[in-house]
């Protein structure tokens, strides 16, 4: 009889044991749940007339002209992002990355970039962009891939539309939104 008891008190704990494990575990996902935030921001694009431009050329293969449309051109960009359209909107960060024209015909380019804040609310947290798109098009999409900081373990996309484009001066005002699920 003495057996007995033990045997089921030792079952009793371990029953107990495992449900304070459970209980630990839902705790530990209540306090992680899951989140949509969609951010939009401008940003702002000059494209390559000068060495000092923040979007330039900077490689192309030999022989041939150096442009967004052409075939292995890589460029580099460093666009300042705000809140509104305005260049002298509160400033929310940069767009700094990659791009390279990479179909035969120009038009897609690879986009590889990452929006870098600098605002109160997402100071020092990341969001890296990747995929290949009709550079030219009104409105490209591309994936979230990698993130840092308050967007950690986030998933998402990316759309960039452009909103103008003012040749005289190269400048192009692009929109982006962002759709992150993330905790
Ligand atoms: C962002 O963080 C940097 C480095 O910690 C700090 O110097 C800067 O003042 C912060 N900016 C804002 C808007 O909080
Ligand atoms: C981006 O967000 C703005 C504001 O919510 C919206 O008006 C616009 O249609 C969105 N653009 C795209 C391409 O979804």
């Amino acid at each position: 009889m003495a057996t007995k008891i033990n045997f089921s008190s030792k079952i009793f704990i371990v029953v107990l044991a495992i449900f304070m494990v459970m209980f630990s575990i839902q705790a530990k996902a209540d306090d992680h749940q899951l989140k949509e935030t969609e951010l939009s921001g401008y940003f702002h694009d000059y494209i390559s007339v000068g060495p000092n431009t923040p979007d330039l050329l900077i490689v192309g293969f030999p022989g041939k002209v150096w442009k967004y449309d052409q075939f292995g051109t890589l460029s580099v960009f460093d666009d300042l992002l705000t809140e509104g359209s305005e260049l002298t909107s509160p400033k929310v960060g940069r767009v700094q990355g990659i791009a390279v024209s990479v179909s035969l015909d120009g038009l897609n380019a690879q986009i590889s970039g990452s929006l870098v804040f600098t605002n109160e609310a997402y100071n020092g947290s990341t969001i890296q962009i990747l995929g290949v798109g009709n550079q030219f098009s009104l409105v490209q999409e591309y994936g979230v891939t990698s993130r840092t900081g308050k967007f950690r373990y986030a998933t998402g996309y990316v759309t960039m539309e452009l909103i103008s484009f003012d040749p005289s001066i190269s400048y192009a005002l692009f929109r982006g939104n962002v759709t992150i699920r993330h905790y």
